[in-house]
Parts: structure tokens; sequence; C-alpha cells
């Protein structure tokens, strides 16, 4: 079968390769995968910073925001069928406490593999085989937007959490603030709307782009920090309860602790490679925190229920916007015409790699 791999902690070894196709056993579904989504990690592996290969293999076959449809399954296999719709999870335990118990997101070892990212082979392929326990059912009708499943688990997670920590004090938010208007960013915008909170959404790209656009038609206000300076937005927005960080800037993650609003919790989400130092201004930062009981938490996705969740959301969205979620995918590639060029594409919301028909 085609997929498309890369020589790990090498750079600019992405390439289109022919990879035996997985052979079906009595536990596994065998997935005919229809598309994959790109992110910034991708390009992070295809730069040579991130990505393990499976052991005994010296490719990694790249791919983890994924949809595709079950083509056989093994002979005990119950919980999906073929013809099935399924998004399968990214992330796989391995013996500690919170793995065995279901979450690998909260893994204390570190021993964990990732599909596409970390010791497995991904879904950018015609074919992967998966066991039932990490596929996730998806209805017809969100064949067209099911492939943003996997990054919106990232703002099911982080906003689940937020509102289980919250749960410490008396709290109402009303302003959010989410911080990047890429896929994960708007996803967040989205949900926050969704429940009900005004939300701003601040990037770097100036006003008008598809981003800004697909912002504003959720009902949120979009801010470029070309015209405004982050420490001005409290003054603009009145107290801020929630932040979500996903700019994939260490920077802007650390600033959210400076405008954050009393009570307030800031949602870090940004995966950030390198080892950037920055002066901080750790007095000011310290006694706004302890004074104004203030939260800040990382969060990485996403076991199963998140996915779940995820489900519900994707749908909740298509009936409050209709349309709303197609126009996160600006850049369509057929498999056969990959180049690394795509990996690199900062243009547009999201692209993704067509493999097969839906
Ligand atoms: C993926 C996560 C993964 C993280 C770190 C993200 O792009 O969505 O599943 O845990 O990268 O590897």
């Amino acid at each position: 079968m085609k997929a498309i791999a890369v020589t790990p902690r090498t750079q600019n070894s992405a390439r289109l390769i022919d990879a035996p196709t997985p052979a079906l056993h009595e536990h596994g579904a065998l997935v005919h995968v229809i598309r994959c989504g790109i992110c910034g990690t991708d390009a992070e592996i295809n730069q040579g910073l991130y990505g393990e290969a499976p052991r005994g293999s010296d490719y990694l076959i790249l791919g983890h925001e994924n949809l595709g449809r079950v083509e056989q399954v093994g002979a005990s296999v119950r919980a999906v069928k073929p013809g099935d719709l399924v998004v399968a999870t990214v992330r796989r335990p391995d013996d500690c406490h919170n793995c065995s118990h279901g979450e690998s997101d909260m893994c204390l070892k570190g021993d964990y593999s990732e599909r596409g990212i970390k010791g497995l082979h991904g879904y950018l392929a015609e074919y992967y085989l998966e066991v039932p326990e990490y596929l996730i059912p998806v209805p017809p009708e969100l064949v067209d937007v099911a492939v943003l499943l996997e990054p919106l688990t990232i703002v099911e997670k982080g906003l689940w959490q937020a509102y289980k920590i919250q749960e410490r004090l008396m709290w109402e938010p009303r302003t959010a603030v989410v911080f990047g208007a890429g896929t994960v960013g708007l996803l967040a915008a989205l949900a926050l709307r969704a429940k009900g909170l005004t939300v701003a959404v601040v990037a770097l790209s100036p006003r008008g782009t598809l981003n800004s656009q697909i912002a504003e038609a959720a009902g949120a206000q979009y801010f470029s920090t070309q015209d405004i300076s982050i420490d001005d937005l409290p003054k603009k927005l009145g107290r801020i309860d929630v932040i979500f960080e996903a700019t994939g800037s260490s920077l802007v993650a650390m600033k959210t602790l400076e405008i954050l609003g009393v009570n307030g919790i800031s949602i870090l989400s940004s995966v950030t490679g390198g080892n950037k130092t920055v002066q901080f201004p750790a007095d000011v930062v310290n006694q706004r925190m302890v004074l104004g009981n203030m939260v800040a938490f990382g969060t990485v996705n996403a076991n199963r229920r998140y996915f779940d969740m995820g489900v519900g959301s994707l749908a909740q969205f298509q009936k409050l916007w209709p349309g709303l979620l197609m126009r996160f995918v600006t850049r369509r590639v057929p498999l056969a015409d990959f180049t690394i060029e795509v990996l690199e594409d900062r243009n547009g919301v999201k692209t993704t790699i067509e493999i097969s028909k839906e």
C-alpha cells in the first residue's frame, strides 16, 4: 500500500513509500483510510525535531488526525463492522497505573506510544489495523467534518478538565480568550461559544483572513496582535475567566498569567519544542495568582472519553453553525500528489491528504 513516511530525526525526509498492508487478525479491524489532517506535530517530525520509528523499523508512517471506513473485521470483533466510519485514537498505554486504568493521556512513566508520532505507525496510509477499543464510531452525517475530531479532543479534554477543576468554587464564567486561530484555537472558540461564553480570539494574523471569519461566524470577536497588545486585553474585555492557549508559543502561554482574571483558569495546550528562555515578572505573576486564586494547567490529548464527547460536539457545532466546520478544510491533497511542501504550508486552516472516497 502507499503511505507517507519519515526517517525520524532526519530533516525533510517525508516521502511517499510502498509499505506492507497490515494483515488482519482475529481481534482487529482493517480500516481503509479516507483522509488525514496535517498538523504542526507532523511538520515538527519532518523537521527532525520529534518522532520515533516503531521498534525494528527505520521509518515511521506519519498521520494521527484520521478518518476511515472499516473494511474487514476479525472473527471475534463485535464493536465495529465493515462499512462503519471510524476515527482512531492516537495514544497507546504503557504499564503505569494511569495507563492501566484507561488514562494513557495521564501516563506516569512516559513509555506510552502514539500512532504516527512515537513508536507506532500512523494513519497516513491506505490502510491501518486496530483493535476496536481504540476505534470511535462516527455517524454518517459527520463524514465531511470528522477529520476534525482528533484536534477537537484537545479542546474537549481542556474544557472538561477546566470545568472540573473550577468545581472548587462558585463559578459562572462569562468571558474567554482563545490565543491562536489555528484549528485547535478555532475549535476552542466554537466550544466556548457553544457554552454561551463571550469569546475573543487573539492571533497574529490581521482581521479579514478566513481564520478570523470563522471565529466571527461563530459569534466570537477577533483581535490581531498587530492591532492590540495582549496587556490591553483586560481593559478591552473586562475580567477574563478562561484562557485557552493554542498558539504554539511558550511566550504567549506565560503571558496568559499576566492577564487572567480573578479566580480564572488558563488552559495550556501548546507542545513547544525548543528551549527558549525569557525574563519573567515572577513577583507580579505569583502575587496575581495567589491573591486571585488562579489556576494554569497543561493538557495533552486524549483518551477515548474525549473522542466520544467530541462526536457530540461536532454534531452540535453543525446544528449551531451549519457549514462552518467545512470551512476549516482549506486544502485537499490527493495522496499521490504529496510533497514536503504540503507539511510546511502555513496558509489556510487545515490541509488534508485525501486517500480514498467517502
Ligand atoms: C497529538 C497528540 C500528541 C501530541 C504530542 C499532538 O499533535 O494530537 O495526540 O499527544 O501531539 O505528541
